[in-house]
């Protein structure tokens, strides 16, 4: 199995190829869609900034940001998951999750080893609660954070149009503690 990095501002230009191809299969070859962007460029000044802003923050300052990938051949990333902190300060007891693992890498393991990083790396920092939103017809990433004890707690129907279609937007959580 390929190793799990934690990354630091230097790794913004793999980060940010990573992400480019990963986002690129949304949608792609009746892959169902993950992200609501029709088109994206991560290597940008403003995302760099808010890359390495984030990463150098204590967690609980507003706007933090840690990020894990796994690092495939010639030191590529082919997977990642960020936690976030929210920039309003009366909500630093929850972050939001995003992940993504590049198509020829699904199905082996890496999706679920980040997610158990991300969830102890939470618990440890006493993190309460983990947000995040999934597309309805996301079947394998709701499976994946069902198995993990995620509950959906909203959903907004036809929140995107992505390419003319009409995509549900659900919202989960997991509760840490309490
Ligand atoms: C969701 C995602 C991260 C899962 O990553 P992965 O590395 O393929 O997942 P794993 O191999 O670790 O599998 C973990 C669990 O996910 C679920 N899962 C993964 N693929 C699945 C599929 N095609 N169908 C059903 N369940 C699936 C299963 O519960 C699986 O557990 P199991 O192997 O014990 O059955 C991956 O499909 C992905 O990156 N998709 C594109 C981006 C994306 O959707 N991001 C999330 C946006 S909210």
């Amino acid at each position: 199995m390929l190793k799990t990095v934690a990354l630091t501002p230097a790794d913004f230009n793999r980060w940010a190829e990573h992400m480019n191809r990963q986002i690129a299969e949304s949608g792609r070859d009746g892959r169902p869609f993950f992200s609501p962007m029709e088109a994206i460029e991560f290597a940008s000044i403003e995302r760099r900034a808010r890359f390495e802003n984030g990463l150098a923050k204590p967690v609980f300052e507003p706007t933090w940001l840690r990020m894990w990938a796994i690092e495939g051949p010639d030191a590529c990333l082919i997977a990642h998951l960020d936690l976030s902190g929210s920039n309003i300060p009366t909500e630093q007891h929850r972050a939001t999750l995003g992940i993504g693992v590049e198509e020829v890498f699904l199905r082996q393991g890496y999706g679920r080893k980040l997610m158990v990083q991300a969830i102890e790396f939470a618990q440890h920092n006493h993190i309460e609660w983990l947000d995040l939103s999934v597309f309805s017809e996301n079947k394998a990433a709701i499976c994946l954070y069902l198995s993990l004890g995620f509950e959906e707690v909203g959903r907004r129907n036809d929140r995107f149009r992505i390419f003319g279609r009409s995509v549900d937007d659900v919202t989960m959580t997991l509760r840490l503690k309490g």
